[in-house]
């Protein structure tokens, strides 16, 4: 009886590890910088300061910029050009959001 218990402990413990350390390990190897310069820069410049139509995300604080970035991934926040920003965003987590937010705030 006692035996039978440890060993569904033990493989209890093996299964979950397969499962949620490959999560935790996916959102440490989340590179914020990197993502930034591929999926944002292109239009809102390299630090932010944006371009014609794009605009500038520099001079924000953390919480204010993860507040929009979540806000147009779920429609609660967004102006005339939501639509182009949406998909940016609609794949990330939030803690990727606050990750990428902590990186524009630095700028
Ligand atoms: C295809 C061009 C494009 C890309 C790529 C893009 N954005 Fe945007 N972004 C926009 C436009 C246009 C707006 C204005 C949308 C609106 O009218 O609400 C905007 C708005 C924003 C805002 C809100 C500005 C404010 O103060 O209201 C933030 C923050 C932002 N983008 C961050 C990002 C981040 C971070 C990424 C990368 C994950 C990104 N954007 C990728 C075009 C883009």
């Amino acid at each position: 009886m006692k035996r039978d218990l440890l060993t569904k402990l033990i493989i209890g413990g093996v299964f979950l590890n397969t499962i949620i350390l490959p999560i935790t390990a996916e959102s440490k190897n989340f590179d914020a910088v990197a993502v930034y310069k591929s999926k944002c820069a292109g239009c809102h410049g390299a630090k932010g300061e944006g371009k014609s139509i794009f605009p500038k995300i520099a001079g924000q604080s953390q919480a204010e910029l993860s507040k929009k970035l979540n806000g147009y991934k779920n429609n609660s926040y967004g102006k005339a050009r939501k639509t182009m920003m949406r998909p940016n965003v609609q794949n990330l987590s939030t803690q990727e959001i606050t990750q990428i937010a902590e990186v524009v705030a630095k700028f």
